[in-house]
């Protein structure tokens, strides 16, 4: 049985297609992607979920209690079997309450070699351009399961790339983005949602 997956976004959404895309692909052929669930009702993630016929919600995050929040998330997931969630530039801060209901079970994508610029306030453009400022030459991606603290769980996947002469944070990001992160979080949730899949098949859950 295939494990049902969870994607959560709030932008572009192009972490999102590289898993729709590996899907429609072959590539991930331990999971499924049952339903998408923006944070911002005006996320082109969502018009990716729908033009690949995938179940696209949105909970609002702005102006309401996390808790509010995150009951409606949990709503979503539930009523959608979810087993497995994937942040896909998803930007906010889960609570702990909310985490240990998915123990080992939430896995993110960040855009920096954990654990250089990481953690609370970094976040989309902000890394690459504290990459920058700092001078590193080599920067990179990182998957890793979601824990209690911001970026701070166990690593899955990482990847480098190299910091170019003249990059500006935007460039900086799209390099990260092409050589790395739309390559790992595909390879990522297949590896995950492949552990899930057969912990049921042994019967562990
Ligand atoms: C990606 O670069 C992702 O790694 C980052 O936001 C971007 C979302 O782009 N996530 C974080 O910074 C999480 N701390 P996308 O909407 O096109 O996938």
């Amino acid at each position: 049985m295939k494990t049902k997956i969870g994607v959560l976004v709030s932008g572009g959404g192009t972490n999102l297609q590289a898993l729709l895309d590996a899907q429609a692909a072959g590539g991930l052929p331990s999971g499924e992607i049952v339903l998408v669930i923006s944070s911002r009702p005006d996320a082109y993630a969502l018009t990716r979920a729908e033009l690949a016929g995938v179940r696209a919600a949105v909970a609002v995050r702005k102006g309401r209690p996390q808790a509010e929040f995150e009951a409606e998330l949990l709503a979503l997931l539930a009523e959608s079997g979810v087993e497995l969630v994937i942040l896909a530039g998803f930007l906010s801060i889960l609570s702990a309450d909310f985490i240990r209901q998915f123990p080992n079970r939430i896995v993110n994508i960040h855009p920096s070699l954990i654990p250089a610029f990481c953690g609370e306030g970094f976040y989309g453009l902000r890394v690459h351009e504290a990459a920058l400022l700092r001078g590193v030459k080599l920067t990179g991606a990182t998957v890793h399961f979601v824990n209690e603290i911001p970026d701070g769980g166990k690593i899955l996947l990482q990847k480098a790339v190299a910091v170019e002469e003249g990059d500006t944070p935007a460039i900086l990001q799209r390099r990260v983005m092409e050589q790395a992160e739309w390559l790992l979080l595909p390879a990522a949730a297949e590896m995950v949602a492949k552990s899930i899949a057969q912990e049921k098949e042994n019967g562990y859950l």
